[in-house]
């Protein structure tokens, strides 16, 4: 889609939502079609990063579970990126001297943090939390889709909000078992399994997690 909007856009709108949630009534429909407009896609980009860390390697390939890199993501608003220790518990023995891997025993050594670049960044006026979700039963690949087929990341959504409120308004298909958050493969066997989820976790009817203020705080 063409980018109407020129990047400063991004920092005039937290005034500019302050005005509109206040008038929000009749604003409604204006909104949704700036949305539209999608200053904020970057769907399918990967970004450049100092190691080419890949998920499909140490997820399908190696079987690493989520949250033992994102370690925060059922407890916090954020998932979290694992720090240099956490690639050393195995990159200290294995391809302990592959160049690819210099800059993690160089962090290592010199204790400088990696410098990892977002693949996914709301705006700051935008509230997101992940522990919420997972608590739900949200899976990972809902909103990231196939991460463990992934060489390099990249966003498999727009973050867009109509995004985010497709699935508010009807979020029924997407709310799973707890247990399965973390499968990239799990697919619904049936309607039954997920109207059982969503009464199970007392998913909140759609009016409650659409009203402004449960993005915009
Ligand atoms: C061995 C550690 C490790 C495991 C296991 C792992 N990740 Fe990651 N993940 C990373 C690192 C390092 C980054 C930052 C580099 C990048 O973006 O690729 C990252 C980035 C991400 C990002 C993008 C972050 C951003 O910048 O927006 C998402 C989404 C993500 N991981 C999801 C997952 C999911 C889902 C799983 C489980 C299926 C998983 N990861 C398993 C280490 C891991
Ligand atoms: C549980 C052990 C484990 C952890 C944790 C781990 N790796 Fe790996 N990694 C491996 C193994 C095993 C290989 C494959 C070596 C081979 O192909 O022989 C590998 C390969 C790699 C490679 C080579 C390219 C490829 O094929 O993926 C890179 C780069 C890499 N890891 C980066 C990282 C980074 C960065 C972290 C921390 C965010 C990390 N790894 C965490 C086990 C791990
Ligand atoms: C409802 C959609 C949704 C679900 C479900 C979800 N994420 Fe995210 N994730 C996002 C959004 C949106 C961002 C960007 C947040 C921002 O920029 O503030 C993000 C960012 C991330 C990041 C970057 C670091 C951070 O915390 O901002 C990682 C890593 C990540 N997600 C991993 C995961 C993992 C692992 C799971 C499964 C437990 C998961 N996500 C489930 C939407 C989701
Ligand atoms: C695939 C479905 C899905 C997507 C996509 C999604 N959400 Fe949600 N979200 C949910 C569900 C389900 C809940 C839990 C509602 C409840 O607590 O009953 C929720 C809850 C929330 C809450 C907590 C509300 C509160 O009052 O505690 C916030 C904040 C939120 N979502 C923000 C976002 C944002 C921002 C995006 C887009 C970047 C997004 N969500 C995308 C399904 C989704
Ligand atoms: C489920 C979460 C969610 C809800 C509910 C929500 N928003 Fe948003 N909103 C977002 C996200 C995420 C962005 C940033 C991404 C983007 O630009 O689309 C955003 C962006 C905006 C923007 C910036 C311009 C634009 O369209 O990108 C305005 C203005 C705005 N929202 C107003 C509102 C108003 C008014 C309401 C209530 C009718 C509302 N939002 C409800 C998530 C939400």
């Amino acid at each position: 889609m063409a980018q109407l909007f020129p990047k400063s856009a991004n920092y005039l709108a937290p005034a500019s939502i302050a005005a509109l949630v206040l008038v929000a009534g009749g604003a409604v429909g204006s909104l949704l079609a700036l949305d539209y407009a999608g200053f904020n896609q970057r769907r399918g980009e990967t970004v450049e990063q100092t190691v080419p860390f890949s998920h499909e390697h140490h997820v399908a390939g190696l079987g690493i579970d989520c949250r033992y890199c994102h370690t925060s993501v059922e407890k916090s608003a954020v998932a979290g990126i694992p720090p240099t220790s956490t690639c050393y518990n195995c990159h200290k023995i294995v391809w302990n001297e592959a160049p690819m891997l210099e800059p993690v025993r160089s962090s290592y050594r010199t204790g400088q943090p990696i410098e990892w670049n977002k693949v996914h960044d709301l705006p700051d006026f935008a509230y997101f939390n992940h522990s919420i979700h997972v608590a739900k039963g949200i899976g990972c690949a809902s909103c990231h889709g196939p991460v463990d087929q992934m060489r390099l990341m990249r966003s498999a959504e727009s973050l867009q909000m109509r995004w985010c409120l497709e699935c508010h308004r009807n979020p029924e298909k997407f709310i799973r078992p707890k247990e399965e958050v973390f499968n990239m493969n799990w697919k619904a066997k049936d309607q039954e399994t997920l109207g059982r989820a969503r009464r199970k976790y007392k998913v909140r009817p759609p009016a409650e997690i659409t009203s402004c203020g449960t993005c915009h705080r």
